[in-house]
């Protein structure tokens, strides 16, 4: 029988169950998110019904633990290379409320049409201009919150990470308010989670 994978997971590998209920394991060293929640998440964002709009969506790990939260509510995930969006639309036809996007995330036009209510835009994309495009993003389709994994190598290699950090922040908040800014060391080196909401 051929095995379904979840972006890096088997799928029903990490299921189990404790105290008579039903668990999947979430591993902070492949999922962002996951490293975010672990490093001091106060207040989660992302809840049963959110609709939202995931930039650089790859294979689908961390997108298969928001599809389990949001249930009733819709993933759209953007993603650029063809050979990870082709295991994502696998796991589009396994769950029902992701929707795949092959695009470039700095381009929001060009999928603007697909994409209906937005509450929230996940952004996970490690390139130079990675603000850039979650600025467009959130304006473009007047997303209300936003969480962007940043990653300071991306952005600059030759700058001290908090230093890149700290740019960033100030770049972001000419726009938005800055809720909660997270270090995901030791699961992601030199990452924060920046997460966005309302003034
Ligand atoms: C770090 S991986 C994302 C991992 C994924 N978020 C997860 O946790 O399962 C970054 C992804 O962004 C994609 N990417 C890079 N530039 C992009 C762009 N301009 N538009 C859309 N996707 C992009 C890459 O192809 C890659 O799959």
């Amino acid at each position: 029988m051929e095995e379904i994978f979840e972006g890096v997971y088997r799928r029903g590998k990490q299921l189990f169950t404790y105290d008579g209920k039903r668990y999947r394991a979430w591993n902070p060293y492949r999922s962002k998110m996951a490293a975010a929640i672990l490093k001091g998440l106060k207040e989660m964002p992302i809840k049963k019904g959110s609709n939202i709009l995931y930039l650089g969506v790859a294979t689908g790990t961390t997108a298969s633990h928001l599809s389990d939260i949001v249930q009733n509510g819709t993933i759209y995930g953007v993603e650029i290379s063809f050979k990870a969006m082709k295991k994502f639309v696998e796991l589009c036809k396994e769950r029902k409320n992701l929707i795949p996007i092959l695009a470039d995330a700095s381009k929001p036009d060009s999928y603007a049409a697909i994409v209906e209510e937005v509450d929230l835009i996940y952004q996970d994309i490690s390139q130079k201009n990675q603000v850039e495009i979650f600025l467009k993003n959130m304006e473009k389709f007047d997303a209300k919150q936003g969480i962007i994994m940043v990653k300071a190598r991306s952005i600059d290699v030759a700058t001290e990470p908090k230093k890149v950090f700290k740019n960033v922040r100030e770049n972001i908040e000419k726009f938005y308010r800055v809720k909660h800014m997270i270090n995901l060391s030791p699961y992601a080196k030199d990452h924060v989670s920046i997460i966005v909401a309302p003034p």
